[in-house]
């Protein structure tokens, strides 16, 4: 795809170059060999191949002996229809006069691009992923230039403003509307341009991108949920980093974990930052529901999707992991629910709290000071490192912060 549409560039040159000359042959380079392209509604003018520009020639359509436009037209070796319409397209023929030498040329119509719809996402801190898809369907080929630079403060050393070139965006190979933008910087802002090229034009769409607005990390994995012995109302949650998630210091999740009787409409929600969270207050002998999602720890992007719920039924003392018959959680959580708590609102079951979590929340909120202390300074600390980890970085890899600090601040960054 990316092959083509460079040698699409180059066919545009060429273009260009055969309006200004107007002595070579018919433009050329879309689509099969003999193809021009229309627009409906529109003139169009169609040129016949293998004669000089200029060349008087008779025009007709395939299979019919009518004279379509004559030699005395005045348009040389062109066929102009002055409004397309769908019935036009089709095989036109073109011969010169002394029939010697005879054209074909066959007509499409369609329409100019339209600017395409482009999104970026990343799901780790190094790469960015950009799609897109066509806003208007042109029923002609087409084919996606990308390219991508960084964007430069004012005021910046002019030296360093060849980072900020335009470089292409590598597409997919396998022709799926994407392309990557590889080692992207984290705290430096790119534009993305993507522009929808066919026969009758070319229509870009500009994006500013920044990790900062796109991180979404993936879902965490391997979920677990086992019963705690001996606590029946005790639920141990672990999970993982998602594989996509590069392991470094300074970028690292923080999490979110939800979980509820199974088919209980609401959610109980607890932010754990560690791979792991001990549920206190579940409901004995009952299967409940648990899923996780991620976030950078600086709250950069948004959260990422809910991992696939697992089960977990506490008081039990066997791991339980696979999905029981639906029909038969209802029933149990009827049951239970039924006659024993005949006036218990669904809503108020997260809020249900009751011996070991009691005396929990007492520790808490004694503990909650001092803790929002230790917060503030540690989230200072971690941004801090991770902005003096991104600096070290950037010394391998040259224009690193480019758009923070000036470069004679920035030794050993060779000159691209
Ligand atoms: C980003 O792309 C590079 C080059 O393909 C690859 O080596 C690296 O693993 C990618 N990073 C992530 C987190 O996938
Ligand atoms: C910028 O790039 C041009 C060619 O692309 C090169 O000739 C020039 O030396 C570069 N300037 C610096 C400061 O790297
Ligand atoms: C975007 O890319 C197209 C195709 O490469 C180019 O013609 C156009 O000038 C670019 N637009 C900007 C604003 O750089």
């Amino acid at each position: 795809m990316s092959s083509s549409c460079s040698r699409l560039s180059r066919v545009l040159v060429a273009i260009a170059t055969a309006l200004v000359s107007a002595s070579s042959p018919c433009p050329q380079g879309w689509g099969p060999p003999g193809v021009q392209y229309g627009q409906p509604g529109r003139p169009v003018m169609l040129c016949c191949p293998g004669v000089s520009a200029g060349t008087p020639v008779n025009w007709f359509r395939d299979r019919e002996s009518r004279l379509l436009q004559g030699p005395d037209s005045g348009l040389g070796n062109n066929l102009v229809l002055a409004q397309a319409h769908s019935t036009d397209e089709g095989i036109y023929i073109c011969r010169t006069l002394d029939g010697e030498l005879q054209g074909i040329v066959t007509l499409k119509l369609g329409y100019p691009p339209a600017r395409p719809v482009v999104s970026c996402q990343s799901s780790n801190y190094e790469n960015i992923s950009c799609t897109w898809s066509p806003s208007q369907v042109s029923g002609l080929p087409t084919c996606y230039l990308t390219s991508y630079r960084m964007k430069m403060l004012p005021g910046i050393d002019q030296e360093r403003a060849n980072l900020s070139a335009w470089k292409p965006c590598p597409q997919d190979p396998l022709g799926n509307p994407r392309c990557v933008i590889y080692w992207a910087e984290f705290w430096s802002q790119y534009q993305m341009n993507v522009t929808e090229v066919n026969p009758l034009g070319a229509s870009t769409c500009l994006l500013d991108i920044r990790f900062w607005d796109i991180l979404r990390p993936d879902p965490p994995e391997g979920l677990r949920v086992e019963s705690v012995p001996g606590y029946p109302q005790r639920l141990h949650a672990t999970w993982t980093y998602p594989t996509s998630w590069p392991q470094k210091p300074h970028f690292t999740l923080k999490f979110r974990l939800q979980y509820r009787p199974a088919q209980h409409p609401a959610w109980s929600t607890v932010e754990p930052i560690d791979l792991e969270e001990l549920i206190t207050d579940a409901v004995a002998g009952l299967p409940h529901e648990v899923r996780v999602s991620a976030r950078d720890f600086l709250d950069a992007g948004t959260w990422s999707a809910w991992s696939p719920v697992v089960l977990g039924t506490p008081g039990t003392e066997s791991l339980t992991n696979e999905i029981p018959d639906a029909g038969k959680i209802h029933t149990q959580l009827v049951d239970s629910m039924a006659p024993s708590r005949p006036s218990l609102q669904p809503d108020l079951w997260p809020l249900d709290h009751r011996g070991p979590l009691g005396q929990m929340a007492v520790l808490l909120s004694l503990g909650v000071f001092s803790f929002l202390g230790l917060t503030a300074g540690a989230l200072t600390l971690v941004f801090w490192l991770r902005l003096r980890w991104s600096r070290k970085d950037g010394i391998q890899k040259p224009g690193f912060l480019a758009s923070m600090f000036p470069a004679d601040k920035l030794p050993g960054i060779p000159d691209l």
